[in-house]
Parts: structure tokens; C-alpha cells; sequence
């Protein structure tokens, strides 16, 4: 319930932000916004890839990128200034952490494990109960959060842009066409997070004729036939291209659940225990599993679903359990990590 009051304490503030450059001093002239981009070469789509949805007013550019990157990676996000967003969502992770459960400012600790943010562009809502419709507006969250950053964005933009050595306000000005403030922050910060698209691992390539079977593997190849089997069902919830039909489910974790999950955000008594289904893209790298980060390593979570869940009256109907022969169990395994993309997770982007 914690979670859910939290959200009311600065709805107000957050949907003003977002809707109208709120949260600005009474009287402020309303956002002076710089024409569509001419170029956005940070947002590399995979072959085929649709363009993601951007905000009206927060169009993708390049500048915007720039700056947004700048800010994911400054600790003076947070209240002792030593914690950034990149803290918990690191790179080289596939911009997740190692940790079930990140530490925040003075070591506090929240109770979920910082998920991949790989496809966040193209995610229809955020968070593991799926209660925050955009990534402008997630941003207010960690920087928030008591556990995590426990700041607030008025006064970062205040001290950030106080700063000329990082020249923030300059680019603020050039990019959003306004000062540095919460209204730039949150926007640029989303901006960064669209680029973070990964679709060039083995299993793509392969699918678009880039890789040969043998080059593929055929242990892969049978992984990817499991990955399908009606027996198995993990296509029905982790479908390509994102690995995720971005939909909800229980997966049979534990009975009762600690966390309520989708609960807190529609207070429907259904929805207690069901989680978002997260994307299975670069899968390798982003260990531990789960909301609450209770597996460390893949083979933990195919032991698992090789169980079919522990039984909760909302475990989906399709985790009944299988068996799988050591061949098949490392074929398995092997697709999984043909999800990684060294390219996305090496790229000279994020450095
Ligand atoms: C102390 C660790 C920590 C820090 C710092 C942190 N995060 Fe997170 N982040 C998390 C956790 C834990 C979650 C999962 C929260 C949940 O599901 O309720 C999360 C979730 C998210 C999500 C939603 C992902 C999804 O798939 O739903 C986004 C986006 C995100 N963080 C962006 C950021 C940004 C931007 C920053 C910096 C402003 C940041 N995070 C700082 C731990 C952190
Ligand atoms: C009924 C839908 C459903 C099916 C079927 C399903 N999963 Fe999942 N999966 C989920 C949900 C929901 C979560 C997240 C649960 C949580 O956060 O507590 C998840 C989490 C995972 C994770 C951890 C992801 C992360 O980043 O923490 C992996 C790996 C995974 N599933 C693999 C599989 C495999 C392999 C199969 C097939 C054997 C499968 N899943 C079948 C719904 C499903």
C-alpha cells in the first residue's frame, strides 16, 4: 500500500509536469518547444523495426539524447550524490544490476530487483505492477523514492543547472528551449532511454537470414522449437519481437506473495500476485530473476517452470509443468542466451 500512496503524494505534481510543463513557478510562459529532428542517428532500429511512439512534446533528437544521457549517468540525481540511474541499470547488464535488491542512498534497500531496461521504448507501461503509463513520467519515481535516490527534481534542476562546467543549462536552452527544470529533466532522461533498443542478437540474425543454421547452432535451433512447444508455453507469454506480450501474469512463484504486484495499481483483488512480463532480450546478462530477484542463475528459473509453479489461485492455467532430457535442457538454455546482443551491450553509446 506504501507504493500506492507514494504515487498519490506527487500525482499532482507529476501529471502537471507532463501535461503542462508543470510544477513550474506561478505565472511561467508555457513550453517553447524546438522543431521535429532533422537527424536522430542514437536511435538505431533493428532491420524492420517500427519507429516507437514519442510524446508530442518530447520528440526525439539527438541533443535531447545527449543530454538525457548526461543526466542518466550523474549521481547528483540522488541526495548524497552517490547514485546515479546507471547505478542500478548498468550498461554492460543490459541496463539492469547485479543485486536482487539494489541499495539506494545510506544503503536503504527497496524490495524489487532493478529490471533490463532494454525495449522500454516500445513498453505500454512501466514498473512490475504496470502502474506508470510513460517513461517520462517513471523518472519521477526512483529520484523520488525514499529507498532510492530520495531527492526531488526541483531541487536537482536547481543545483544541476547552478553548474556551468557541465554546461546544462546551454544545452537545456538549445534542446527543450527553456532552462534546465523538472519539465526538461524527465523528457531528456525518456529521451535517452527510447535509444535503448536491442535487436541484433544471434536469435535476430538468424531469423533474418544473417546467420546460417549452422552458424546459429542446432542446439540453439532446438531451443527455439521448445521455446515454441505448447508444453512449455513460454511463447505465449515471452513472444518475439520483444520477448514479452507486454501483458500481466502470475507465474506461480510463491503462496501467498509478499509483493501484490499488479494489485497496488488497480486494487483489484485479482490482479494480487500477478507481475508484468518482462522481455527475456539479453536475458544472460541481466540476472537475478524476478520481481524480487529470488533466482540468481537461468537454471534456477527452468527448474521452476520445469515444477509448473507453486500453485497460486492465480498461477496462469498454461504452467503445468514438463520434462525436459539434459539435451533438451541445455538446448533450452542455449536459445536463451542466443537472445544476447553483444552489439546493443558493447555499443560505444553508453560509454
Ligand atoms: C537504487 C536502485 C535504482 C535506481 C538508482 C534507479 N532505479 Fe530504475 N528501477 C529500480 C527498480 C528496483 C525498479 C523496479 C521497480 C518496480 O517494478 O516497482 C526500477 C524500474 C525502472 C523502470 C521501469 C522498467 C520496467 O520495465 O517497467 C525504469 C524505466 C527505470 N527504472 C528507470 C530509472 C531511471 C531513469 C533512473 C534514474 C533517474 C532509475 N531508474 C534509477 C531500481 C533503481
Ligand atoms: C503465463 C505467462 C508465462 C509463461 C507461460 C512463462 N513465463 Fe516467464 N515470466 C512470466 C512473468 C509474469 C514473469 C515475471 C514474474 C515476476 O516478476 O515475479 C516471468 C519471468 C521470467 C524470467 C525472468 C525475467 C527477468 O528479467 O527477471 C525468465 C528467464 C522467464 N520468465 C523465462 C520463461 C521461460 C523459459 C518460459 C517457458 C518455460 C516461461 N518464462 C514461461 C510469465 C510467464
Amino acid at each position: 500500500m506504501g507504493r500506492l500512496m507514494l504515487w498519490a503524494g506527487f500525482a499532482a505534481c507529476v501529471f502537471a509536469a507532463a501535461a503542462f510543463g508543470g510544477c513550474l513557478p506561478q505565472g511561467s510562459e508555457s513550453p517553447v518547444l524546438p522543431p521535429p529532428p532533422v537527424q536522430a542517428d542514437q536511435l538505431v532500429l533493428p532491420e524492420g523495426w517500427p519507429m516507437p511512439d514519442q510524446p508530442q512534446d518530447n520528440v526525439f533528437t539527438d541533443g535531447r539524447w545527449a543530454l538525457g544521457k548526461l543526466l542518466f549517468f550523474d549521481p547528483r540525481l540522488s541526495r548524497d550524490a552517490s547514485i546515479s540511474c546507471a547505478t542500478c541499470h548498468q550498461p554492460e547488464l543490459a541496463f539492469a544490476a547485479p543485486e536482487a535488491i539494489s541499495p539506494g542512498v545510506d544503503g536503504l534497500l527497496g524490495t524489487r530487483n532493478a529490471p533490463t531496461l532494454v525495449g522500454a521504448a516500445y513498453a505500454p507501461y512501466f514498473m512490475s505492477e504496470g502502474g506508470v503509463p510513460s517513461l517520462e513520467l517513471q523518472v519521477f519515481a526512483p529520484v523520488e523514492s525514499h529507498v532510492e535516490m530520495d531527492d526531488n527534481l526541483t531541487h536537482i534542476a536547481e543545483e544541476l543547472a547552478a553548474d556551468n562546467a557541465a554546461d546544462y543549462n546551454a544545452l537545456s536552452l538549445e534542446h527543450y528551449g527553456r532552462p534546465l527544470d523538472p519539465f526538461v529533466i524527465i523528457r531528456a532522461i525518456a529521451t535517452f532511454e527510447r535509444s535503448l533498443i536491442s535487436g541484433n542478437a544471434p536469435f535476430d540474425r538468424w531469423q533474418r537470414g544473417e546467420l546460417t543454421d549452422s552458424e546459429f547452432g542446432p542446439e540453439a535451433e532446438q531451443g527455439w522449437v521448445l521455446f515454441n512447444d505448447p508444453e512449455l508455453a513460454c511463447i505465449s507469454c515471452h513472444s518475439p519481437p520483444h520477448f514479452t506480450t507486454h501483458g500481466f501474469a502470475n507465474n506461480g512463484l510463491e503462496n501467498p506473495y509478499i509483493d501484490a504486484g499488479r494489485f497496488l495499481t488497480t486494487g483489484n483483488p485479482a490482479d494480487s500476485g500477478v507481475f508484468k512480463i518482462p522481455t527475456l532480450r539479453n536475458i544472460a546478462q541481466s540476472a537475478p530473476y524476478m520481481h524480487d530477484g529470488r533466482f540468481t542463475t537461468l537454471d534456477q528459473v527452468l527448474d521452476h517452470y520445469i515444477a509448473g509453479g507453486v500453485g497460486h489461485p492465480h498461477q496462469a492455467a498454461q504452467l503445468e509443468g514438463f520434462e525436459l532430457n539434459s539435451t533438451e535442457r541445455q538446448a533450452l538454455l542455449t536459445f536463451l542466451i542466443a537472445l544476447s546482443d553483444e552489439e546493443f551491450l558493447n555499443d560505444s553509446r553508453w560509454e
